[in-house]
């Protein structure tokens, strides 16, 4: 019963999402779990906020794209939780690439923070990797004003050629992700380098009434959001599922308390069928 009790959120899970982190190549501790807020704003991004962190999130992803930065440092400051103790990413928009330094410092202004946790290159400006920018990045990350610095929807030779021209890869890539777009040699390639998959859109992208979901969620008494939330957690790889609904805030966080086993793990990789995701990277990114 002490299961139904974590899946609903109840105070011991809080203590379990808090816990629930991997590490980054540096050594920095990442929560596996984090917010979106793409698309909110305003009093309801405040919020949505201010509600994860009473359940238990401690990691909360916006960017400078998203317009809500001072939403997200004001709902920090008013939770009552150290700042220190939450993990919050930004990303420079790539029409900002040469003014990495100003964008970096609006978004300290607008979060009310000294500094970042995660900052990231949203997407390859103009779909090159840009390894002048990423260099900039390093830069102010040597300066204190963001603990680690990343890329988002990169692919992996994007990767590699940040690498080969700067000699360090991005700590984190953050990529649109869900059963639905597994792909396993992405996944490796990732894992080989030491760089941390980061799955956005973990939700959206996948049928939340498949049948087969549906009977898994069944089986451990949850539901299929938290099937597929729990499937990356069982992968290693960090989610961040949006919402501004109180109650799936909450229900998305409570996939502590089961695990699924690795026959249920192999059947939504599945899911993607055979066929590659990330061969390019021209996609439009949707976050
Ligand atoms: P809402 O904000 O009303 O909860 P993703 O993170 O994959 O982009 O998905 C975000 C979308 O999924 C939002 O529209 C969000 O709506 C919805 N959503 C978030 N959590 C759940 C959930 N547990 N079950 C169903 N839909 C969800």
């Amino acid at each position: 019963m002490e299961r139904d009790l974590d899946n609903r959120g109840g105070v011991s899970e809080q203590r379990l999402i808090a816990d629930k982190s991997i590490e980054l190549a540096s050594g920095t501790r990442m929560p596996i779990l984090g917010l979106g807020t793409w698309q909110a704003r305003g009093r309801s991004a405040v919020s949505a906020v201010l509600r994860a962190l009473e359940v238990g999130y401690r990691h909360i992803d916006t960017a400078t794209a998203y317009g809500n930065e001072a939403q997200v440092g004001q709902a920090v400051a008013e939770s009552g939780v150290p700042r220190e103790d939450v993990f919050v990413t930004t990303k420079l928009p790539p029409s900002r690439a040469g003014r990495e330094r100003a964008t970096l410092e609006d978004s300290l202004d607008a979060l009310g923070f000294g500094y970042v946790d995660l900052w990231l290159i949203h997407w390859p400006p103009s779909g090159r990797a840009r390894p002048d920018v990423w260099e900039r990045l390093l830069e102010l990350q040597a300066e204190g004003l963001a603990r680690e610095v990343g890329v988002s929807n990169y692919g992996v030779r994007q990767l590699d050629e940040l690498e080969r021209e700067t000699g360090r890869l991005p700590a984190v890539n953050q990529i649109e992700w869900s059963p639905a777009l597994f792909d396993r040699s992405v996944l490796e390639a990732h894992r080989r380098r030491g760089v941390q998959l980061e799955g956005y859109s973990p939700l959206k992208t996948v049928n939340l009434r498949d049948p087969q979901l549906g009977r898994i969620a069944e089986d451990h008494g949850v539901t299929p959001a938290q099937v597929v939330l729990r499937w990356h957690i069982e992968h290693r790889i960090v989610a961040i599922p949006k919402s501004t609904n109180a109650e799936r805030i909450a229900e998305n966080a409570a996939i502590f308390g089961f695990e699924l086993t690795p026959s249920e793990v192999e059947q939504l990789d599945r899911f993607a069928g055979n066929r590659p995701v990330y061969v390019t990277n021209d996609r439009s990114p949707r976050s």
